[in-house]
């Protein structure tokens, strides 16, 4: 038996428990420690009541608290410290899992640690979930993309004339992290003909999810971390 453990990046997808996979599953019952990332806004331990009942009794469970990443270079010392301590369990023989909310390759937080771990020769397994927006478009009964659609992503949080220059050739679009310019955005789709064809999802698959079609009049209302709208060119 080895004495390093294997460090697992688990997807346990969007909030719907049901949407974590067999390989997830199979995954989160390996492990002995599970990292449980958090934010300052919170939401980030919806992975771990995601997690929670697949797990081993014993399992230890480790909150790190991790930074909005703005500047990677500037937070760089945070991620260092996290990934210190996930060292010190897999050299103590230990399996450590990270569980993430959807992807683990996708915006996430364990793309920084994954980053930092891989060069340290440890055995690293990521195991894919199933993105919020996929889940968002199946749960809505929106097709997300038609025949030869280019389908643009964009996170909110980006620049907002890098956004309006991406919204000007986009066809159907994905925005994610809408949480924090919520009313820019909803200007920039309606300057685009984009905002009728909008559809706003917070929590999907979680106990208080909501989805609102009138994005505009919600324009002023603040939103949950974890919101994503989708919208298109209108379809004959
Ligand atoms: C840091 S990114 C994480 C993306 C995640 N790795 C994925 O694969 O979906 C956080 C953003 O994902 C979206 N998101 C994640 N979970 C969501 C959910 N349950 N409902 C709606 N949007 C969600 C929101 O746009 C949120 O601001």
């Amino acid at each position: 038996m080895d004495s390093i453990g294997t460090f697992y990046g688990i997807g346990v997808g969007p909030g719907d428990p049901e949407l974590l996979t067999v390989k997830a599953i199979n995954a989160l019952k390996k492990i002995d420690v599970l990292i449980a990332p958090k934010t300052e806004k919170k939401s980030d331990s919806v992975a771990l009541s995601i997690a929670r009942p697949y797990l081993k009794p014993s399992v230890e469970i480790i909150f790190q608290t991790f930074p909005m990443v703005r500047d990677f270079a500037a937070e760089k010392k945070i991620f260092e410290a996290n990934t210190d301590e996930i060292l010190k369990n897999l050299r103590g023989g230990k399996n450590v899992g990270f569980a993430t909310l959807g992807d683990p390759m996708f915006y996430s937080t364990y793309i920084y640690i994954f980053e930092l771990l891989e060069p340290r020769g440890v055995k690293i397994v990521t195991v894919s979930g199933v993105p919020a927006f996929l889940a968002i478009a199946a749960q809505i009964g929106r097709p997300l993309a038609y025949g030869n659609d280019i389908l643009t992503i964009i996170p909110a949080t980006a620049e907002l004339d890098a956004i309006k220059n991406f919204l000007d050739k986009a066809d159907a679009t994905v925005l994610m992290k809408v949480y924090k310019n919520f009313p820019e955005v909803v200007d920039a789709l309606a300057a685009r003909n984009l905002i009728d064809e909008a559809i706003l999802v917070s929590r999907c698959g979680l106990d208080d999810e909501k989805i609102i079609t009138d994005v505009a009049a919600h324009k002023d209302e603040p939103l949950n971390y974890l919101s994503t709208i989708l919208t298109r060119r209108s379809h004959e």
